[in-house]
């Protein structure tokens, strides 16, 4: 049987469009744009998300001389997150970008950030919207993070293995 994945998502020509929460998370998205310290691609990143309590942490991309050593600005930003406020729940993340030439189109998560972002969208349960911009033209906001990632690999699809207890090995 062949089957179809429609992927929803919304679309909006200006910044003015947005509800007026998402416009500040895309505003500081673009301040962190500016500290990004990505000195090998000049591909700079800014991610800002707010939890579920309204607090916003942020992150920018960060390069290293050992090219797999740097990170994304998304999973800089998310860890941040998952590490100062472990409880708290991500509501929404807005990612933007500039260039030596200007990004003039919504730049969507790599696949490892999809996964990360994943990861907590799961275990809180609760959806994590993204809002997506460079640093000029269109906005796309999807409402999870799941719609750019299906066929999701979770910890529900490791049911059948037990967490090895390092005790009984001794
Ligand atoms: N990058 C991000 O920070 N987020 C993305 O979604 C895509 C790529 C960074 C990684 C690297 O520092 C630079 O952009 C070029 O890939």
């Amino acid at each position: 049987m062949d089957k179809k994945l429609d992927i929803p998502y919304h679309e909006y020509d200006d910044v003015l469009q947005l509800a007026e929460e998402d416009r500040e998370l895309l505003h500081r998205a673009g301040e962190m744009v500016g500290k990004a310290y990505a000195p090998y691609s000049g591909f700079r990143v800014g991610a800002a998300l707010r939890l579920e309590d309204g607090t916003i942490v942020t992150g920018s991309n960060q390069e290293n001389a050992a090219y797999p050593s740097g990170l994304c600005a998304e999973r800089v930003a998310v860890f941040a997150a998952a590490a100062n406020y472990p409880d708290k729940a991500i509501e929404s993340l807005a990612i933007t970008a500039d260039a030596r030439q200007k990004v003039d189109h919504p730049v969507a998560p790599c696949g490892a950030c999809r996964q990360a972002i994943l990861e907590y969208e799961h275990k809180f349960k609760h959806p994590v919207r993204l809002i997506l911009r460079g640093a000029t033209g269109k906005i796309v906001i999807l409402d999870s993070v799941r719609s750019l990632l299906p066929f999701q690999f979770t910890k529900d699809d490791m049911g059948l293995c037990p967490p090895r207890d390092m005790m009984d090995e001794t």
